[in-house]
């Protein structure tokens, strides 16, 4: 099915676009009336994640209800340690919690190699329907957590301020720490190639603890392995690295074989294109909470960042996941403030 709208697989590989393509990170989910209706549905969250026919409904609702140019599939990173061996449960305004962690050596023996066609496969199916709903309308989005986020959560064990006790590892036990990163590292390979292989256009490694950690730290606990998986996947797949809040990891993200980087708000865009040079398509970074100010600043603040990128590749989104309790009518005056603004640049 050829794509009727290729804006953002365009805009990710540097060629000319009419305009530039804009998503929301976190787009499928809460703040949709509709996607809490499927949600209670079926009585949880992973309930939905596990049932391919409705993650592909709500992975495609944010397409026909808000209109981006990008659907992204409905899952979640903690879908990869789960099928490695420790399985997680979502407990409602705590988040994730493992009932078991890494601690050891042994630990990490432990845990598999997933298939990504059986132990994965629901993904998968997901990734299929959601390609046949889609009827080529936008691309689709794959993803998963960079290997160091994964890590802290199979360490630490749960959402945490600090990470420390994932932290921790770094320093008391550098050997077990990098067995348990090649090992996520490994998995993710095979995870993100079976998706481009089921339907995914793009994938986006999501390195949300990236800020956490001191530069030498994220080169040698982070960068090594997100350099690995852009050297695996396939040449013709556009593929997106985010970390957020790594300012200083910028320059040698941009020496990796990605297109796309993305940048969170805190980042200055003129200062981040001058760093990662002419030859990435950088994608942001509106504040998530702009969207909660009135339509005017909406539009103000989002021309503001458009006129920065002008000129340069450019994915619009926010710098981070939209925030559930935003109004979807807010993300609506975002996403037609990109589309009429760029089409005059
Ligand atoms: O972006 C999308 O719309 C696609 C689906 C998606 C989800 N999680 C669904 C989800 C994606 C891309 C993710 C990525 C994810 N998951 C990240 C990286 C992005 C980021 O925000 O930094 C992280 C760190 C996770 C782990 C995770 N999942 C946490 C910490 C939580 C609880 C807190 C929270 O944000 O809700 C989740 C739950 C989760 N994942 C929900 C959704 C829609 C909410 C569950 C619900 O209440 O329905």
């Amino acid at each position: 099915m050829p794509l009727q709208n290729d804006l953002i697989l365009r805009t990710a590989r540097g060629e000319f676009v009419e305009r530039t393509p804009v998503w929301l990170m976190r787009q499928a989910g809460r703040i949709l009336k509709e996607y809490r209706e499927v949600r209670a549905s079926v009585g949880s969250f992973k309930n939905l994640v596990q049932t391919p026919e409705l993650a592909a409904e709500v992975t495609i609702q944010p397409v026909d209800i808000l209109g981006v140019d990008a659907a992204i599939v409905f899952s979640d990173i903690l879908e990869i340690p789960q099928a490695m061996g420790l399985p997680y449960e979502m407990v409602e305004k705590r988040g994730p919690i493992f009932e078991n962690t890494i601690e050891t050596v042994a630990d990490v023996e432990k845990l598999i190699i997933p298939d990504p066609e059986t132990e994965l496969g629901y993904v998968m199916e997901a990734i299929r329907l959601t390609k046949k709903g889609l009827n080529g309308r936008v691309p689709l989005i794959g993803f998963a957590g960079a290997p160091w986020t994964i890590f802290a959560y199979m360490v630490e064990g749960s959402g945490s301020k600090t990470f420390s006790k994932a932290r921790r590892m770094l320093y008391t036990d550098p050997m077990t720490s990098e067995a348990l990163l090649q090992k996520i590292t490994d998995s993710t390979i095979e995870y993100l190639k079976a998706q481009i292989k089921a339907g995914a256009d793009m994938v986006q490694i999501f390195d949300s603890w990236a800020g956490i950690l001191p530069p030498d730290q994220y080169q040698e606990f982070s960068v090594r392995y997100l350099a690995q998986i852009c050297h695996a996947l396939p040449e013709d797949v556009p593929v997106t690295l985010f970390a957020k809040g790594a300012f200083f990891a910028r320059q040698a993200l941009s020496q990796l074989n990605c297109q796309t980087i993305g940048l969170d708000w805190n980042m200055d865009i003129l200062e981040s294109r001058r760093i990662i040079g002419p030859a990435k398509t950088l994608q942001g970074n509106l504040d998530p909470c702009v969207l909660y100010g009135s339509p005017e600043t909406i539009q103000e603040k989002t021309i503001e960042m458009l006129d920065k990128f002008r000129g340069s590749r450019h994915i619009a989104n926010l710098g981070h996941g939209v925030y559930p309790d935003t109004d979807p009518e807010k993300v609506k005056v975002f996403i037609q403030t990109v589309k009429e603004h760029t089409m005059k640049f």
